[in-house]
């Protein structure tokens, strides 16, 4: 190896020790900094559409969701992935949650599949008991819209 190529790589190991370092260090102050909880917030008598939830930061959005009590719609363009996802919210907040954990299909990138969604939401599946939520027909209290569609869906 010639005397002048590592006179190019020598700054850059100095940068990834130097980087190493400081994210060893960052790491180390995270770790003996006390955790964050978030406060408890009752979200019950509310109802939450979250598309993209069958996965990924939409499930774990809908689950922290139901986990406080709201009524959740989860809205998947595949509705037996959105089922199994359904199901692992429902075991983790309880058997009583399953009349808050509903799955409807909503693909976000089609403009037919947006208008048949809103088509359904007043025949959507809705808690047994009569409450208030029941009588609000079009009420929609937190919309997640998770997974957007890069370019506006095609009319
Ligand atoms: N993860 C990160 O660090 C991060 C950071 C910044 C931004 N984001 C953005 O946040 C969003 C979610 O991220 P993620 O990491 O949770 O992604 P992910 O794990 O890939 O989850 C994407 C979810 O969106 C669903 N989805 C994809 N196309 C859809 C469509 N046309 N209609 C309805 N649902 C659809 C997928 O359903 P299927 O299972 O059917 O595919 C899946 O459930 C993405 O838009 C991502 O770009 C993520």
């Amino acid at each position: 190896m010639s005397s002048q190529s590592w006179l190019v790589k020598t700054p850059l190991y100095l940068a990834l020790m130097w980087d190493s370092l400081i994210t060893s260090f960052t790491l180390l102050i995270a770790n003996l900094l006390p955790k964050l909880t978030p406060p408890f917030v009752n979200l019950d008598g509310k109802v939450a559409i979250v598309t993209g939830a069958n996965s990924g930061i939409g499930f774990a959005i809908a689950e922290a969701l139901a986990k406080r009590n709201a009524t959740v719609y989860l809205a998947c363009r595949n509705t037996s992935k959105g089922q199994e996802a359904a199901t692992q919210i429902i075991d983790a907040c309880g058997e009583g949650s399953s009349k808050r954990v509903h799955v409807l299909e909503l693909d976000t990138s089609s403009m037919a599949s947006v208008r048949n969604f809103a088509e359904r939401w007043p025949q959507r599946p809705q808690n047994d008991q009569v409450s208030a939520i029941d009588a609000r027909h079009d009420v929609c209290d937190l919309l997640i819209w998770m997974y957007a569609a890069y370019r506006p869906p095609i009319p």
